[in-house]
């Protein structure tokens, strides 16, 4: 009987407690995807839980979810699966149930199949009472509407983690891996919060968002999480910073999904507010923010994405100095994915005197593709083309570490690679990250950054690669 089908898209779970927990997962993840007739097309971050079940004293677990295109059959692929945990050292048989594991691999869906046959269900029965998989699974496919409970998995997560938060105490907890969350509506009512944290002598990591959460802003907030004592998220789709009010109307927004994944990623509190709020009295009639209001950025918001969106790094510095004001954060938290960004944020920060920026690597698919709150709009075959502007920044950083050094000899690389792809370049150029500067660089370079800007199809994305630095985010 063949094994081959029509592709399908299933998705997996992966967990680990025994061993090199992270290695055994990679590995399981690099082998599947050298399997015939699977591909691996995204892959969650990592999330660390305690056991469910099993003999107690049980090492912590690792978790993740992966996302596959196959051509195999959900019989095959399950082999291949249990294959895989025999690789990796794991025997089934005479093992206590819910013992300690090298790896583990579960099959949740395989396209549309609804299967009940001995050792395959599908969807996975146990799915959706399990937050340790539907956390990492809403960083994939927030959206999926689950079979049983009729929920989105954002919102199916949403309520394992409000029943965990209100379990009384005396009452075994579930199997909860988010800690709960302070949710506030009001930049006036966060501002008192962080007030009373600093009182308290706490700590404050700061990670600036405007919402539909990626694993990108949640290595953000783990990373505050293990700097500060406190870790405080914003949420506000900024008005501010968008030149196109198209491309502000379809800006993804979801408050109650992101709260759960701030949750999970271990931030203290979360906070949103309208622009009327966090600038009281501050707007025109027509709902403009005066003129008095706005910050102007430094020479950093020059050329690039500033000639692009003129306007945008205004509204930027506006805003991130207003968030800096209310919550006064020791750190805040920025990814180098939006590299210009981040340049003009440390301007602001320097001209204050506080807070401490961090930049933090960006986070990849594993296509290589920046994860962005924009890659939501992509179609799947969108999603294949926008590979191409990782793929021409690696083009670049090849050409560099062969002693390439000119400017512009690195430019012409990076539009002949993009003028290959089936993406409508905005601007691709390397500068020199130390001088910044809007003119292209003359003489050969000492530091680089490759930046390129592109539309694949409706959908504007950004992208960039330091040239001399390893490559890091890429899972
Ligand atoms: O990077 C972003 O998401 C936004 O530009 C920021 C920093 C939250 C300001 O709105």
């Amino acid at each position: 009987m063949s094994t081959r089908l029509a592709t399908a898209k299933a998705v997996i779970a992966l967990g680990s407690n025994l061993g090199d927990r992270r290695a055994n997962l990679e590995t399981a993840l690099a082998r599947l995807a050298r399997e015939p007739g699977v591909r691996v097309l995204a892959a969650s971050s990592w999330h660390e839980t305690d056991p469910v079940g099993g003999p107690p004293g049980q090492a912590r677990y690792l978790n993740g979810v992966a996302q596959l295109e196959t051509e195999l059959s959900p019989r095959a692929l399950l082999t291949c699966l249990l294959q895989l945990e025999r690789l990796a050292g794991r025997e089934r048989q005479g093992q206590p149930r819910n013992g300690a594991r090298r790896l583990d691999l579960d099959l949740l869906f395989h396209g549309d199949a609804r299967l009940s046959e001995p050792g395959l269900e599908l969807p996975h029965p146990r799915l959706e009472d399990r937050s340790f998989v539907l956390e990492p699974l809403c960083e994939l496919e927030p959206e999926r509407v689950l079979g049983r409970s009729g929920l989105c998995v954002r919102a199916q997560l949403s309520k394992l983690t409000s029943s965990a938060s209100q379990t009384q105490a005396g009452t075994p907890a579930p199997a909860a891996v988010s800690t709960p969350i302070v949710r506030l509506d009001s930049p006036a009512a966060a501002a008192q919060w962080c007030r009373d944290a600093r009182a308290a002598g706490r700590s404050v990591g700061f990670v600036p968002t405007m919402g539909a959460l990626h694993v990108g802003h949640l290595e953000l907030v783990r990373r505050s999480a293990r700097e500060n004592d406190l870790t405080v998220a914003s949420v506000f789709v900024n008005p501010l910073q968008f030149n196109d009010p198209r491309d502000f109307a379809r800006y993804p927004r979801d408050f109650d999904g992101d709260t759960a994944l701030l949750s999970g990623a271990g931030a203290s509190m979360v906070f949103t507010g309208t622009l009327e709020q966090f600038f009281p009295g501050g707007l025109t009639p027509e709902g403009r923010l005066a003129e008095a209001l706005w910050l102007e950025p430094g020479p950093s918001a020059e050329g690039l994405e500033g000639k692009h969106r003129p306007g945008h790094f205004r509204g930027v510095a506006t805003i991130v100095g207003r968030l800096f004001d209310t919550v006064e954060p020791q750190r805040a938290y920025f990814g180098q994915k939006d590299f210009q960004q981040s340049l003009v944020v440390k301007d602001l920060a320097r001209s204050r005197g506080r807070p401490e920026i961090v930049v933090c690597p960006t986070s990849r698919e594993v296509s290589g593709l920046a994860r962005s709150s924009r890659n939501q709009l992509l179609s799947a075959p969108e999603r294949e083309r926008a590979a191409a502007l990782f793929a021409a920044l690696c083009e670049a950083r090849d050409a560099w570490l062969a002693g390439e050094r000119g400017a512009e000899a690195l430019d012409r690389l990076l539009a002949a690679s993009l003028a290959e792809s089936e993406v409508e370049v905005e601007y691709a150029e390397v500068r020199d990250p130390e001088r910044w500067s809007a003119t292209s660089c003359s003489g050969p370079l000492l530091r680089a950054v490759a930046l390129v800007a592109a539309r694949v199809g409706t959908t504007r994305l950004i992208d960039n690669l330091r040239l001399d630095e390893p490559i890091g985010g890429v899972r």
